[in-house]
């Protein structure tokens, strides 16, 4: 496994498996890699070689008054990680290499960037749009990794992609959580024992949706409220938002006879947490996977 830490180096190593005909795979992280990110770099080797994963905690895509300089930084335990893994880059620049004094040129997904996250975090999906087509313009990645736990980022990425005709297909992969059904974040870190605890009404919350849907309740509104029942009971949670919206336009769904997410932020103490679930119609029954 190679550590790079130049735009230039990877430029070339991108360039050599381009010629090589090589399908280089993607996984872009902020690292505190935990399974969720493993999850991913394990799809990334079942489909291509060589794998990058790059470890960049990248400052634009955080408001002035978020966790940017408490971001959790373990490099070590990540390196050891995705040696065990058989990674072959990891692809870590210092933020000078990617925003160099001067830098001024941004990417913005109209539409699909102002909603939900953008809402509560503007700004931020310029800042994930930016920062990963400059990664795929230096890594040149053929296939290109993200979580469903982010299944805005995906959205917006997808779109991008599609938008401005990168050459690197957008692979998306199931959401990994804790046995106990906390979906696994980098910021699972921060909760005391109480919140994390706590925390848990967000998967339980999709659970019971799961469930009443597939009990055959298919009103959008009444399930959104049943959503927010469930969280409204359960203290020191503030919710943000429990939306069900189309999978493709990310607007509040109004049945569900196409592929819907239901969508769920919330604080717990001091941390932002999100989770989702989708659903997707199949034949005459529909098919959750939270
Ligand atoms: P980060 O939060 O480190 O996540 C990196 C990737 O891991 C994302 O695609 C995210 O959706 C995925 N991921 C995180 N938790 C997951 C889980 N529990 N199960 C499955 N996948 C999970 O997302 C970012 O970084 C950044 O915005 C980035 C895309 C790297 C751009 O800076």
């Amino acid at each position: 496994m190679e550590l790079i830490h130049t735009v230039a180096w990877m430029k070339q190593i991108a360039a050599e498996a381009r010629r090589g005909e090589r399908l280089l795979g993607l996984v872009p992280t902020m690292g505190a890699l935990h399974e969720g990110h493993l999850s991913l770099v394990r799809e990334a080797q079942r489909q291509c070689a060589p794998v990058v994963v790059s470890i960049f905690v990248n400052p634009t895509q955080f408001g002035p008054a978020e966790d940017f300089k408490k971001y959790p930084q373990t490099i070590e335990a990540d390196r050891a990680a995705l040696q065990k893994l058989g990674v072959d880059y990891i692809f870590a620049p210092p933020a000078e290499e990617i925003y160099p004094a001067g830098f001024r040129t941004t990417v913005n997904v109209d539409g699909l960037s102002e909603r939900l996250e953008g809402r509560s975090r503007p700004g931020h999906f310029r800042g994930v749009a930016t920062v990963v087509l400059k990664l795929f313009e230096i890594v040149q990645p053929r296939m290109a990794f993200f979580g469903r736990k982010d299944a805005q980022q995906a959205r917006v990425l997808q779109q991008m992609a599609r938008d401005l005709n990168l050459d690197a297909e957008i692979v998306v992969c199931p959401i990994v959580r804790e046995a106990d059904g906390l979906a696994m974040s980098s910021r699972n870190a921060y909760l005391s024992a109480a919140e994390r605890s706590a925390a848990l009404v967000l998967s339980r919350s999709l659970e019971r949706a799961k469930r009443e849907i597939e009990n055959g309740e298919r009103d959008v509104l009444r399930l959104a409220a049943a959503l927010r029942g469930v969280i409204a009971g359960e203290r020191g949670v503030d919710l943000d938002y429990a939306e069900i919206v189309d999978a493709d336009t990310l607007e509040p769904a109004m049945t569900l006879r196409k592929p819907a997410y239901i969508l769920l932020a919330a604080k717990v103490g001091a941390t932002r947490l999100i989770d989702n679930a989708f659903v997707e119609p199949s034949g005459d029954s529909l098919f959750v996977s939270v």
